[in-house]
């Protein structure tokens, strides 16, 4: 599949790379995709990845993701021709956080992944992966057994296509919590274990559910 990915940031570049040793076809995006500091990702990525515009990427990608700072999220998106985007699944991986005395969500009786869904009224939005460190976002391995990965949205079809990227990176149970509305649920979670990790000093930590 041509997956396109807003962002070649943390999480841009190790989506990119899971998604290219995958077997898919990936375009990572830049405000300055010829800068000298993405070439390593582009020698890694080999010839299935590439690095280009934000606009070059959503043409691209049958699946686009949205990997980038809350705080340029709705201008890039805005930017970007509508048509690139349409009828698309577009992977929101957002956070909204401040960090002013600890980390606090920004937004209240709302979620990114809401917002996101307005931005782009016709694409099926689909949150996850936002309650993960990227550095642990491939193949997740645990002594302790298996994290879960949540995700919304409010076409089943879609869900279903990401449930099946997820597989593809190493996210074998994975909880459908319904429409785009719960991401706010997802991005309260993401709120929990960062806090977590910090309460416990345990950095790169994920949600696992205990069952009988
Ligand atoms: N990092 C994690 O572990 C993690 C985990 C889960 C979710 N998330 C969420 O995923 C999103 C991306 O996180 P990240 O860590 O990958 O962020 P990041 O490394 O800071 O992302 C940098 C990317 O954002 C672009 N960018 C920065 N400012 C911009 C602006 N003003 N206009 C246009 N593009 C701009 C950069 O473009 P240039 O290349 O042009 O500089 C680059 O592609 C965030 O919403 C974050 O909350 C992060």
């Amino acid at each position: 599949m041509n997956i396109g990915i807003l962002g070649a940031g943390n999480v841009g570049k190790r989506l990119g790379t899971g998604f290219v040793k995958s077997g898919h076809r990936v375009v990572i995006s830049s405000r300055e995709p010829h800068n000298s500091k993405h070439v390593s990702w582009r020698q890694e990525a080999g010839e299935s990845g590439d690095i280009a515009s934000f606009e070059e990427a959503a043409r691209f990608g049958e699946i686009v993701i949205a990997a980038l700072p809350w705080s340029c999220l709705k201008n890039v998106l805005e930017a970007i021709d509508p048509v690139y985007l349409k009828n698309k699944t577009v992977i929101d991986v957002s956070n909204a956080v401040h960090f002013d005395n600890g980390p606090r969500l920004l937004l209240h009786d709302t979620s990114a992944g809401l917002i996101v869904q307005k931005l782009l009224p016709e694409s099926h939005v689909v949150k996850t992966l936002n309650t993960i460190n990227d550095k642990i976002m491939i193949h997740p391995n645990f002594k302790e057994g298996s994290p879960i990965m949540f995700m919304s949205g409010n076409d089943n079809s879609s869900k279903d296509q990401v449930r099946a990227l997820l597989k593809d990176i190493g996210w074998t149970t994975v909880v459908d919590l319904g429409d785009i509305r719960q991401s706010l649920l997802q991005e309260s979670m993401m709120l929990a274990c960062l806090i977590s990790e910090i309460q416990l000093q345990s950095p790169g930590s994920a949600f696992a559910l205990l069952r009988h």
